[in-house]
């Protein structure tokens, strides 16, 4: 493997901007899913260690959500479709950011340490194949920038199912 994760920069464009070709790199040469999307969690809890508290992924399945590759607290295993955030983004096919859980209804509580969250959805056109999920033990973690690089992380990943 030639590549790992280097985080020379603090900011979040900037750390986002590094580990991008990372994670390209990374998941270029591999076909397993399974693979890529661990790898994937893995470059982005280490490149946002304090900011990141859990991240993975929840694969479409029949008509729930089941959970994939992860960094993190175990958490729980499926999400019906409209329910929580992440089912809120796999519906609706929009990224979700949620400045503070406690505050959007019927946010699924697995880790009582979470206070924000952001969900991307990956898509190939308009199927569901996943959605990415990042919680923060912190208020208002997630933002535009997130929204701009984690998307790109997903259209990635997209390819890769
Ligand atoms: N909080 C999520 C459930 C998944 S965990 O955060 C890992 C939700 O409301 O969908």
């Amino acid at each position: 493997m030639d590549s790992f994760v280097i985080v020379t920069k603090s900011g979040k464009r900037d750390v986002y901007e590094e580990i991008l070709p990372q994670i390209e790199s990374l998941i270029r040469d591999e076909t397993d899913l399974v693979a890529n999307l661990a790898n994937t969690a893995s470059v982005l809890r280490m490149a946002f260690p304090d900011r990141i508290s859990w991240v993975g992924f929840y694969l479409a399945r029949a008509n729930e959500l089941v959970l994939g590759p992860f960094q993190g607290k175990p958490a729980c295993v499926r999400v019906q479709l409209g329910r929580g955030v992440c089912g809120t983004a796999a519906l609706s096919r929009k990224t979700v950011i949620v400045p503070n859980v406690d505050e959007f209804p019927g946010h699924i509580v697995c880790d009582p340490d979470s206070r924000s969250e952001i969900v991307i959805p990956m898509l190939r056109g308009e199927n569901l194949l996943a959605v990415l999920d990042v919680d923060s033990s912190s208020l208002g973690s997630f933002d535009e920038t997130d929204k701009e690089y984690l998307e790109k992380i997903g259209k990635l990943l997209e390819k890769k199912f």
